[in-house]
């Protein structure tokens, strides 16, 4: 299993380029079951998540291509996929494939909707905690769907179609609000989601469902109300820039030091966060080319957060601040309040000398002046690339295992850190 290697110490200067978000490509992908004509996706990131859903899509009977590199083109450009969904020949999404990629669950609403039935597997608990599928079930089951758990799986149907209500969600829930959202594109008449999810993916996922002919209020917001369209066509569609690789990237640099360009990045998806940034003592400046980033000479400054749906900080970009605070001037605090058991990092970064105390969902970070590299390794995605992040202003190597974690969510990290000049390399086993 390949591993990668960091050798802190480097500042970072120069450019990195933002690829199209995870988080959007997944349901935009899944958006695709709609429609019998072709969905094309810009800006699709090349991570192992998207190949992963591609050939669980592919299993459902829906054609993915992805257009091949044309000359001039160098390996970081971003890539074009279409999806037919035309012939739907199977609407099982069996526990092999769902275990290994949550947000496959997220194929239910939408086979339901188009399909009239649905067996999707129950996704299991996970390394950042039990992630539950009750709001989902709920809001399927007030558009009209029948469903009945068995043997792990969910059993989906629709013999009349779904039909629009209005849906409250008790608790705000990115995958619930997705699943219902993309349902609801094809019931009959209105539909009304309160307490919707507003993260920037949502919108764009919202947006695209737009142009494939439902009619969609209230995007961004936490209120949104959608009126069914019988049938969906093709579009295209442009994924947006992934503002949890930005806010890592961002985090890197207010790390090791340095001034660099987050090219295509936007500073409206992620405003709380380069608020904390700003208040950790990193300079952030935003225009229409990107979000440049530095930090030069001043030291780190402690800072008090706690995670919640978008606007609030991000529980995605919870470890890598983490990672930040390790060195601050100061103590910090931070407190996880999207997920239960979303600190595996702590242990980790520990390792390479962090003075973290967890008490509940809080964690108070005591700044050290120095830390060493040591081997790690992370059963999360985020999580692992906090290590990164601290490996960065550690001193000698950092070793950290289970890449396949960060391939999951981050295009080509160390070259993207590499053309920076960070010293890191990848190690294959
Ligand atoms: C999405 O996961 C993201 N995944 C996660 O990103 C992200 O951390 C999370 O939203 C929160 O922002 C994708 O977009 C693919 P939720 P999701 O439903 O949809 C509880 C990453 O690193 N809940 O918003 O699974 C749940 O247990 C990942 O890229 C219920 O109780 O998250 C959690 O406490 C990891 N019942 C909270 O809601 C439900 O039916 C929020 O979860 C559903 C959720």
């Amino acid at each position: 299993m390949d591993s990668i290697r960091v050798t802190g110490g480097n500042r970072l200067n120069g450019s990195i380029p933002i690829s199209g978000a995870k988080n959007a490509a997944l349901p935009l992908m899944i958006a695709s079951i709609l429609s019998p004509e072709t969905l094309t996706l810009e800006n699709v990131p090349r991570l192992t998540d998207v190949q992963k859903l591609a050939q669980i899509l592919n299993n459902l009977g829906i054609d993915v291509t992805i257009a091949g590199k044309r000359p001039g083109q160098g390996e970081g450009y971003a890539r074009t996929m279409r999806l037919n969904a035309a012939n739907i020949v199977d609407t099982t999404a069996p526990y092999e494939l769902v275990s290994q990629m949550r947000a496959s669950f997220w194929v239910l609403g939408p086979l339901l909707a188009r399909c009239g039935k649905a067996r999707v597997s129950l996704p299991g608990g996970c390394a950042i905690g039990t992630r539950p599928v009750d709001m989902h079930l709920m809001g399927l089951e007030k558009l009209g769907a029948e469903i009945e758990l068995d043997s792990g799986y969910v059993n989906a149907s629709a013999p009349n179609g779904l039909t629009g209500t209005t849906i409250h969600f008790d608790k705000v829930s990115v995958g619930a609000t997705h699943n219902v959202l993309m349902a609801a594109s094809m019931a009959k008449g209105t539909t009304v989601l309160e307490n919707a999810a507003c993260e920037p993916e949502i919108g764009d996922v919202a947006r695209c469902l737009a142009a494939m002919g439902a009619k969609i209020e209230g995007i961004d917001t936490n209120t949104l109300v959608i009126e069914g369209a019988q049938t969906m066509h093709g579009t295209t569609h442009t994924v947006l820039p992934d503002r949890i690789e930005t806010g890592t990237y961002a985090m890197a640099v207010a790390m090791a030091g340095g001034d660099v360009m987050l090219e295509n990045a936007r500073a409206d998806l992620l405003q709380s966060a380069l608020d904390v940034l700003v208040e950790a003592g990193a300079k952030v400046e935003a225009s229409d080319k990107g979000i440049r980033v530095s930090r030069n000479g001043n030291g780190i400054k402690p800072v008090n957060v706690e995670t919640a749906p978008h606007p609030g900080f991000p529980t995605d970009l919870q470890a890598q601040l983490m990672a930040l605070m390790t060195r601050a001037e100061g103590v910090s605090t931070i407190t996880e309040s999207i997920f239960e058991n979303r600190f595996m990092h702590v242990q980790e970064l520990a390792r390479l000398g962090a003075d973290i105390k967890l008490d509940g969902d809080t964690a108070t970070i005591t700044g050290v002046q120095r830390m060493k590299g040591a081997p790690v390794m992370a059963t999360d995605l985020r999580a692992s690339v906090s290590l990164i992040i601290a490996g960065l202003a550690a001193e000698g190597q950092t070793t950290v295992n289970r890449v396949y974690h960060l391939d999951r969510g981050f295009e080509r990290i160390e070259e993207k850190l590499g053309n920076c000049g960070a010293q890191i390399e990848r190690l294959s086993a």
